[in-house]
């Protein structure tokens, strides 16, 4: 592969590959506004000056003032190029640090910031702003400019999800061309020119599409900001996990935000995965992590509606083996769940076949929704195939659950996880059963039919797989504890089935997932990039 040298470094380069490219591949930082790895190039934020030391070095004629003769004499300086559109060339010597590159840089920093109102403290971005951490490495000096800065639309509504302030806004056109180029939606554009610029909404239009949150989280600074998000918490109180959405089976990969100090889920980003959801998300997918907080289920209990009554994890435990016992096993239908890890569905799988002795295995999931051709996929299950892998090929739907207990086939269920094509109504003949058991994290239609009722940890409380539907297993790590006793299903039928006189041998989720990788889980996709 050729190479170029990037303040003294060799750095690979691929044909066509833009200086930019290179150092971002090779993990070198050039600062940068209106780059994106994920769009095209527009090269108008001109903080990516770069000063070429060789080859294509260019000097230009300019004045300087000279302090001895009191005028300005005739001087050369070299030209500096954008990084982001200029492309590499075979030993090509580039200087991001030198005097003149960092002139320039610190110039533009300076530039962007005469008129941008100096409102960090509440401002959403302030604590992964680029205009803050440009200041500190590349600017570092007071504002010149001592008049009133231009004033130009705050807190304007660009639709459901997103708001614009346009005094902090640099110009970097990244969120019209998300619109444009992974959308393909021009639904916003710039108006007006030079610092009267600003970004505005097509006339008659609202910013409404499905990926309208990736327009604030390609925005460099404080200009889009989410409305769900805005005002929620300061970015450096929160910790992030690697995730995998639950939106759908594209599966794409998260960064899990959360506040230590109150284990709560403040929102999802996307993780870079080039083989997956490369640089995005879909708005659905980002609100995803409601979930956690949401409709939570958190105390064991027994009983349906207004009889429901509240016991501790051990009793429930003992309670569900009680009622199990007086089944025959092979009698008990078992639901895995499109929604929960793979290992979760293994362990169920393995509890149904090797504890009560049960072939009838079924799956619960939703019932699809709207894809398209960006990222969403019309199965809106994060691991129909996980639990395919692990019910084996016959596994059979909820509508068949229903019809084998309404011909008297299956008289107790144990079922995981809370979503359900079907609503309550339609489960209601499982409604009706003496013993349904449901291991879940949240109410759903599935909780409200059993009588026995086991909180388990939910997606961001434990670790698991997913199975994408390109049959990728991705690997999501636990984000925040769960609360009280809770634990993930797998553990838990763990210890009903030694309860039950079983044997599941699993320890840890390593266990698990040694037993779980033959079974189809497929390859792990490589690791993602931050
Ligand atoms: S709103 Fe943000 S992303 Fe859009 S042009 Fe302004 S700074 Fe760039
Ligand atoms: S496309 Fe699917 S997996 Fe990706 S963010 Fe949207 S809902 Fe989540
Ligand atoms: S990043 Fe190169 S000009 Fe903006």
């Amino acid at each position: 592969m050729p190479t170029l040298k990037i303040d003294g470094q060799d750095v690979p380069f691929e044909p066509g590959d833009t200086i930019m490219r290179a150092a971002w591949r090779h993990g070198i930082e050039i600062p940068h506004y209106c780059w994106h790895p994920g769009l095209s190039v527009a090269a108008n934020c001109r903080m990516c000056l770069v000063e070429i030391t060789s080859g294509r070095r260019m000097d230009l004629p300019i004045l300087r003032w000279d302090d001895k003769k009191n005028e300005y004499v005739p001087h050369t300086k070299p030209k500096l190029y954008p990084a982001c559109q200029m492309t590499c060339g075979e030993d090509m010597e580039v200087s991001t640090t030198g005097e003149e590159a960092q002139g320039a840089q610190a110039a533009v920093q300076e530039f962007l910031l005469l008129n941008h109102p100096v409102d960090c403290p509440i401002c959403d971005q302030a604590g992964e702003c680029k205009l803050q951490d440009y200041w500190l490495e590349h600017g570092h000096q007071l504002k010149r400019k001592l008049t009133e800065p231009v004033h130009k639309p705050k807190g304007v509504r660009f639709g459901p999800t997103i708001v614009y302030d346009g005094e902090r806004c640099v110009m970097c056109t990244r969120c019209i061309r998300v619109c444009d180029e992974l959308v393909g939606d021009h639904v916003l554009d710039m108006r007006q020119r030079g610092n009267k610029s600003e970004v505005f909404v097509a006339p008659g239009r609202q910013l409404d599409h499905r990926y309208t949150l990736m327009t604030e989280h390609v925005c460099p600074v404080g200009a889009l900001t989410s409305r769900d998000f805005r005002f929620k918490a300061r970015v450096w109180f929160l910790r992030s996990a690697p995730g995998v959405c639950v939106g759908c089976a594209r599966g794409c990969n998260t960064h899990v935000d959360f506040d230590p100090r109150y284990d709560r889920v403040y929102r999802l980003r996307p993780r870079d995965n080039m083989d997956v959801n490369r640089f995005w998300m879909c708005d659905d997918g980002m609100m995803t992590y409601r979930q956690v907080h949401e409709d939570r289920l958190l105390v064991p209990a027994i009983g349906r509606g207004e009889e429901r009554e509240e016991l501790t994890v051990k009793e429930v435990l003992r309670v569900a083996h009680r009622r199990l016992q007086q089944h025959e096993g092979a009698r008990v239908g078992v639901v895995l769940s499109a929604h929960h890890s793979s290992e979760d569905n293994h362990v169920l799988a393995s509890f149904a076949r090797d504890v009560l002795g049960t072939d009838k295995i079924y799956i619960a999931a939703n019932g699809g929704w709207a894809g398209d051709d960006i990222l969403r996929h019309g199965d809106d299950n994060p691991n129909r195939a996980g639990a395919r892998a692990a019910a084996g090929a016959d596994a059979e739907s909820l509508e068949d659950l229903i019809q084998d207990v309404l011909g008297g086939e299956v008289d107790a269920v144990v079922a995981l996880g809370w979503v359900s094509m079907e609503g309550a109504d339609e489960l209601g003949p499982i409604a009706k059963l003496r013993t349904v058991v449901s291991l879940t994290s949240n109410d759903g239609p599935l909780p409200q039919v059993a009588n026995i009722v086991i909180p388990v940890c939910s997606w961001a409380e434990q670790s698991g797989t997913f199975v994408n539907e390109q049959g990728i297993a991705q690997e999501f790590r636990r984000a925040i504890p769960a609360p009280g006793n809770i634990r993930p299903a797998w553990q838990t039928l763990v210890e009903l089935a030694g309860l039950m006189g079983g044997q599941l041998k699993y320890a840890a989720l390593s266990d698990v997932r040694t037993a779980l990788t033959p079974t189809g889980a497929g390859p792990t996709a490589g690791e993602a990039r931050a």
